[in-house]
């Protein structure tokens, strides 16, 4: 709780910019945001992370951790500080996982991380966006709470699509919603849509297209996304009271 704080009041900074992107309809990129955003957002969704993702996420999904067992390559688009990314590192010594971000800052911060966790081995993280990070044939991609954040959801997922293996996944974590939107005016979903309203939207429209999904987009409409960039099978893996957990196979 205290990193959504932190994340708030770090967002609230940007008030004025937001209201005024608010008039122009040009939006707010991530990267504008103070600092303390950055790290808040990390310090909410790791514990999330680590409570969930190797125990329960990653075994949803169909044959994923077997491969991520006998050494897979994995990339973590739009990672962020690398919280996912190192959680994985450190659960998989044989796989190797590669954390993308179009955010510079960000990947620093990553870096320095991974290495004190002493994976550089095994974990590495690169400048790159979600329309154009490199390598092919990816056993497995990951999003955890950063597809509504681009600009271009549909266009991230067929790259995606493209730099997979014939056989491999995606998936993609994102705050838990329903469909309809009186369902999500619920404690959790009302967070969610203010984060959304300074954040998320804001962020989406300063990028190319300017989807904005927002924060609670909900199952049909990220399977619409998926489905356009290309994929043929789309699924609920699982779910928390939190998070969607969404896999998909191209
Ligand atoms: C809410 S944060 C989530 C970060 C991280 N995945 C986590 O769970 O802690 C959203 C992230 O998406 C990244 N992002 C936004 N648009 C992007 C794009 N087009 N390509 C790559 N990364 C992007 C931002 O820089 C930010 O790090």
């Amino acid at each position: 709780m205290l990193g959504a704080f932190q994340g708030m009041t770090a967002a609230m900074r940007a008030a004025p910019r937001i209201a005024e992107a608010f008039r122009s309809g040009e939006g707010v990129g991530w990267h504008e945001h103070d600092p303390d955003l950055f790290v808040g957002v990390e310090r909410f969704f790791r514990p999330g992370y680590n409570a969930h993702l190797v125990n329960e996420w990653i075994p949803a999904l169909e044959g994923v951790r077997e491969k991520l067992e006998r050494g897979a390559r994995v990339a973590d688009v739009g990672c962020g500080h690398g919280a996912s990314t190192i959680i994985m590192g450190k659960a998989f010594p044989r796989s190797t996982f590669v954390g993308f971000d179009y955010h510079q800052a960000s990947i620093d911060a990553a870096r320095e991380r991974a290495q004190r966790a002493g994976l550089s081995g095994s974990v590495a993280f690169e400048t790159a966006a979600a329309k154009s990070f490199p390598g092919k044939n990816y056993d497995l991609v990951t999003f955890f709470d950063c597809l509504h954040d681009m600009g271009d959801p549909v266009g991230a997922a067929r790259h995606v699509c493209e730099s997979l293996a014939p056989d491999g996944t995606l998936m993609l974590v994102e705050p838990f919603a329903h469909d309809e939107t009186e369902r999500n005016l619920n404690p959790v979903g009302r967070i969610f849509y203010s984060v959304s309203t300074l954040v998320c939207t804001p962020g989406s429209l300063s990028q190319e297209v300017g989807a904005a999904l927002g924060a609670q987009a909900g199952e049909k409409r990220l399977r619409a996304v998926l489905k356009e960039g290309g994929f043929t099978r789309v699924r609920r893996a699982t779910e928390t009271p939190f998070n969607l957990v969404i896999e998909a196979r191209p």
